[in-house]
């Protein structure tokens, strides 16, 4: 049974899907999580704009999808909801935030851990008049597009993903930023892993975080490393979001990738971005 009615349309070629006409407000039925659970499998994200939450309405959402993880800094989480990751210009304690530029690189969450995220719901509170994209790229695709003879080459293949390899880290308080590293070090998964739910095969590898291919010299490994991510990220294979206030999107960190564009100045107090995250812990990915 369905509780409520709404219409999915796609956003583009490649990526994503629009529920439309759904208040996550209001109850929703397991076969509505379920069927929102198989678009995101399919589609890589979900979106579902003009929503009016709550912070802990966005919890409970979050967490008919599984466990939330708490981010291991607390200074980036909501005061009063730790599940709730702060990606927010605001300034904090009249300094500038630390989350204010988190994700300008190409990235699947947590991805630098031994089990990565299953999937992040970011919700836009306050989003500045132009700017402040988030882009995403669909890593089905990113595999499916690959020559053969260079998928073979993949197959069985391990890469190292490592924290401290993020450019974001340069911005931010080094006292935090050592913390933060000393608390997640280096591992490795496969390149070419398995959805759990849609069965299909996609890569596993982020900008900067994954660092090196495990057997291979640093210039080999950089030079597949970087043709890897420039495949996947063909603009054929993108759908760029411009945020609304009361946009939520639920993105699948295992088939997908996102970028947050620097296409704003973050610094100007008339461009605000306010937004809360939710994160659901996934699983180790498996080949
Ligand atoms: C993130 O990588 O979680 C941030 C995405 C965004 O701010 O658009």
């Amino acid at each position: 049974m369905t509780l409520q009615n709404y219409t999915i349309r796609p956003l583009s070629v490649s990526v994503g899907a629009e529920f439309e006409g759904i208040d996550l407000a209001r109850p929703l039925d397991d076969a509505d999580i379920t069927t929102i659970r198989d678009t995101l499998a399919e589609r890589c994200i979900v979106l579902f704009r003009g929503q009016n939450l709550t912070p802990q309405q966005h919890i409970d959402f979050s967490a008919r999808f599984g466990e939330l993880a708490i981010h291991p800094l607390d200074a980036y989480q909501h005061p009063d909801h730790p599940e709730l990751f702060m990606v927010s210009n605001l300034p904090v304690d009249g300094k500038p935030s630390d989350t204010r530029n988190v994700g300008r690189f190409w990235h699947s969450d947590l991805c630098y851990t031994k089990t990565p995220s299953m999937g992040s719901l970011l919700y836009a509170r306050e989003v500045p008049a132009i700017g402040g994209d988030t882009v995403f790229a669909n890593m089905y695709r990113a595999l499916e597009t690959l020559s053969e003879p260079f998928r073979n080459m993949l197959e069985g293949m391990h890469a190292v993903h490592d924290y401290s390899r993020s450019p974001g880290l340069r911005d931010r308080d080094p006292e935090t930023s050592a913390r933060m590293v000393a608390k997640v070090p280096p591992v490795e998964h496969p390149l070419i892993v398995t959805h759990p739910e849609s069965g299909k095969r996609s890569l596993f590898l982020s900008e900067n975080f994954t660092c090196r291919i495990v057997g291979m010299t640093d210039k080999e490994s950089a030079a597949v490393l970087d043709h890897l991510i420039a495949n996947a990220t063909r603009l054929e294979n993108n759908y760029r979001h411009q945020w609304r206030a009361g946009d939520l999107i639920f993105w699948d960190n295992r088939c997908g990738l996102h970028y947050a564009l620097a296409d704003f100045d973050v610094d100007d107090p008339a461009n605000r971005r306010h937004m809360h995250r939710t994160t659901i812990v996934g699983e180790a990915p498996q080949p």
